[in-house]
Order: structure tokens, then sequence, then C-alpha cells
């Protein structure tokens, strides 16, 4: 895990709360508000130490400026981390109060920032915050909110493959497709059934075995976690924590593209230029991760019908197209659009 020292700090804010109730360190990091309101999720996660969360939310707050940015969102970037300071669950009323002190945090920023579910929350979660602060979004529909946007980013990371596999392989189709996918969460999940339907001969696998039986039941192999990266195929789909993509696994890598929604894929910008060199073709986590936050925010903050919100989603695949066609590295190519348009704002 990096730390803080040596980074420049070019963020607009970054706030750390104790929380009344839970006592626990609440960061949350606004990276920029240049194109409007920061958005991003919360993040509840073990750390072993919590300035490591610290330096989480700082690298993650930047990378949502980087996804509104390239998504053409009129919001910038920030993030929520509650360093949790063990690996055990928390008790329902535990995770209230923590929940509650994010609530109040939010709100402590008067709108200048929003929060979602992220790693370790969903949209029942985004209710209890919710009860102190309205800029929580992705509440479930009975409660107002725009509800589990787990569908969406699936959404949008389907769009993102099927623009790379046309522009790579020559067919939007993944029929016959040898894919491996990283990690059987929410959005693991739909894009598991997705591609498995769509025809790709697909390799899964998750930290938590008892995920084996989804592999079986769309007939995907499974492979154990340290395996999977370097399996031989031509797409990964990397949809579990990040940090997947270091100089010592780049070497390593026996596919031709890899594209998936894990937020902060490289463990360094470098990697970007290493996987350019190799031939591997990378597509910018932030770039294939939007559709939630295109979605969340298209129908709670512009007013958009669910459909109209999903037509934006699938917009990803022309991004990504117009990513691909500008040549050299992709991320180099994603990053100079982010930049266009915060210079534009
Ligand atoms: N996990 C989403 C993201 O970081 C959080 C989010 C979804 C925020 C929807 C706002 C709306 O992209």
């Amino acid at each position: 895990m990096p730390s803080v020292t040596g980074m420049t700090f070019e963020h607009e804010q970054l706030t750390i709360h104790k929380g009344q109730r839970s006592g626990l360190p609440v960061a949350i990091a606004v990276h920029s508000t240049t194109r409007g309101m920061a958005v991003g999720g919360c993040r509840l996660k073990h750390y072993a130490d919590w300035r490591d969360g610290v330096a989480d939310v700082l690298r993650l707050a930047e990378a949502m400026t980087y996804k509104t940015a390239v998504a053409g969102l009129p919001h910038g970037g920030g993030k929520t981390v509650v360093a949790l300071p063990t690996a055990a669950p928390l008790s329902p009323a535990r995770r209230r109060e923590v929940l509650l002190d994010v609530g109040d945090a939010v709100e402590s920023l008067g709108g200048r920032y929003g929060t979602g579910p992220d790693v370790g929350t969903g949209p029942a979660d985004m209710v209890t915050v919710g009860e102190r602060t309205r800029w929580a979004f992705c509440r479930p529909a009975e409660h107002g909110g725009s509800g589990d946007s787990s569908g969406p980013t699936a959404e949008g990371v389907l769009a993102a493959i099927g623009a790379l596999c046309a522009h790579r392989f020559g067919s939007a189709d993944v029929a016959g497709l040898r894919v491996t996918l990283i990690g059987l969460g929410n959005v693991g999940t739909h894009l598991a059934k997705a591609l498995s339907s769509a025809g790709a001969t697909l390799t899964v696998t998750d930290v938590d075995p008892g995920r084996r039986a989804l592999a079986d039941a769309v007939g995907a192999t499974w492979v154990a976690p340290d395996e999977a990266a370097t399996a031989p195929g031509d797409l990964l789909v990397p949809a579990a924590l990040g940090g997947l993509l270091s100089p010592d696994v780049v070497p390593l890598l026996r596919c031709a593209a890899v594209a998936g929604p894990a937020n902060n894929q490289l463990t360094g910008e470098h990697v970007a230029a290493m996987l350019h060199e190799r031939g591997v073709l990378w597509l910018p986590d932030p770039v294939v991760s939007a559709g939630g936050v295109i979605y969340g925010t298209g129908v709670e903050l512009r007013g958009l019908s669910p459909e109209a919100a999903l037509a934006e989603v699938r917009g990803i695949g022309a991004t990504v197209t117009r990513i691909l066609r500008a040549g050299g590295s992709p991320h180099a190519a994603a990053k100079a659009l982010a930049r266009e348009r915060l210079t534009a704002a």
C-alpha cells in the first residue's frame, strides 16, 4: 500500500472527521469541482493503518475526476473511505453508527460532494447515510433513489468490451472469445452471466471459494485467484479490488487485452506504458467503470429516465472507440480527453 508521503497535494480538499458515534476516521477527498459537484462512492474497508485509507481516498477521488471528465459528466471527483480497524464484518448497530457518521461528514461539505455505494457499501446503506444528508445517491427506488448501479456499471463495461473487441479482434461479438474474469462481486456477477450468455469461453475466479457455484451455473471454468491474471486468453476483465497490474505482473500476462471495472488497476502510472510496450491493449478503468456514476447521477441529478440514462451508459462504447482511434496508449489518449474537458470547463 503506497503511503501519502511525497505526493503533491492536487486535491481541492481532504477532510478527516472522527465519527461522533463510531469513533472511526471518515476521510472524504474532493479532488475537483471544476466541472461541477464532486461525486464518488463510499468505501468501507479494512486497512492495516488508517493512513493507508487516506492514501486510498486521495487516489480514488482523483480517479473519479478522470472518470467523470472522460464520461462528459457535469461533475467532478471525490470519494469517501472509512478505514475499518479489523476485517471482521460490522454488526448492524455498528454499521449504522458508521453510516450516520458518513452522512454527517458528507453533509458538512454542503453539497460540494455527493456519495454513493462502493466497495463495502450498497444501496440500503445509502438510506442510512441519507438520514443525515441529501447527497447520497443510489438509494433503492422505494426510498426515492435510482437504486443499485451495479447493473448499469456492467452495461457500461460490456459496451467498452464490445468497442475494444471491434477494434482489436475485428468484431464486437464476444462469442468464442476466451475471457478471464477476476472478481464475482456485484458487477462481476452481472458480467459473468452476460459474457457467458453471449457465448464467450469464460474462466473466472474470486477470493471467496463460495462463488464457485456461480461459475458452475454459468458454465465457466474456475481457477485459483493467483492464477487468473496470467491465464492464457484473449481478454482479461479485472472486476475485484485494484492494484492488479504491477510491473511484476505485466511481463507475465498472456492475454491480448485488459478491460474491466475494478478501480485503480495500475500500481503506478508507468504501468500503462509498460502494457502498451508489451502490446497488451489496456482500457483505463475510469473509462470502463463509469456506467454506475453516469446512471446514478443521470437519473438523480439530471432528471433522465432510466432508459435515457442507460443509453448514455452505452455511450461508453463510443468513448472507447474514440480513445482507441486516437492511437498510442489508450491511457494517454483518455487522459488527454479528460484534460481537454477539464480545461474547457
Ligand atoms: N462506485 C461508484 C463510483 O465510484 C459510486 C457512485 C455511483 C457514485 C453512482 C455516485 C453515483 O463510480
